[in-house]
């Protein structure tokens, strides 16, 4: 899976142009291709994209199913987008919206029981890197808020390993240390929910992801595709990174 992540960028009609152009070059039929895009696009893009090979994805849902939550948006209403995934966990919304991992595991209940796949990210900050810690770090986060699901549940979920230092840093990953994690990852998935359930676990990388090195990250056998911020935004460099997979 290549699944692009538009963060607050692109207006709306900037945004339908550019759902527009990668409708009409999309052809990989080996790669999963997803776009997450600001919520008062969902609407418009799933009626684009619909019977097209790219599906429509939520940054973020509510934490609630609805009510007084002034400026939220829950999973019912994603869905009645015809959006079919959420984006949950994105290291943004837990620097600066403060999402707690039970905040988290909420969220992933709610798009679930909305009929959404969750990509859910997880990845260390510098700090932890430099202090080794990063298996624990990405091993809690797994068990704060996806290891009580069952395992027909945690089969809708697709993990993004991003390092927090890469994102939008132009720092990636080496490909030794993204392989490192993400066979890290797929064995912590393999402890919990054994090993065939870890096989079929999609592990995207994420973090300075681009049309230039994506190829070399994707040919490691643990790293099954990638979340793209900042590159997901200019058609060709999106393609190119498809193509890459
Ligand atoms: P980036 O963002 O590709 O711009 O580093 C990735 C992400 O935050 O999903």
């Amino acid at each position: 899976m290549v699944a692009g992540n538009w963060k607050m960028n692109k207006n709306l009609q900037e945004g339908v142009a550019l759902a527009t152009e990668l409708k009409n070059n999309v052809t990989n039929p080996q790669c999963a291709v997803v776009i997450a895009t600001p919520f008062i696009h969902l609407t418009e893009m799933a009626r684009l994209l619909k019977g097209s090979p790219i599906a429509v994805a939520a940054e973020n849902c509510a934490d609630h199913a609805s009510g007084a939550y002034t400026g939220e948006v829950s999973a019912e209403m994603v869905a009645s987008t015809g959006a079919t995934y959420c984006i949950i966990g994105h290291s943004e919304r837990r620097l600066y919206y403060h999402e707690t991992p039970d905040i988290l595991r909420e969220k992933v209940r709610l798009a679930l029981d909305n009929g959404l796949r969750v990509i859910f990210c997880i990845g260390e900050v510098r700090e932890e890197r430099e202090a080794n810690c990063q298996n624990e770090v990405v091993r809690s986060q797994m068990e704060g808020s996806l290891f009580d699901l069952s395992e027909e549940n945690f089969r809708k979920i697709t993990l993004a390993y991003e390092p927090v230092w890469a994102i939008g840093t132009g720092l990636t990953a080496t490909p030794d240390q993204a392989e490192q994690m993400h066979a890290f990852i797929r064995s912590t998935v393999a402890e919990r929910y054994g090993q065939a359930v870890a096989d079929d676990t999609t592990i995207l990388y994420g973090g300075s992801c681009n049309a230039k090195n994506a190829a070399e990250l994707f040919s490691n056998p643990d790293v099954d595709g990638g979340l793209i911020g900042g590159a997901s935004l200019k058609a060709p460099d999106f393609m190119t990174i498809i193509n890459a997979r």
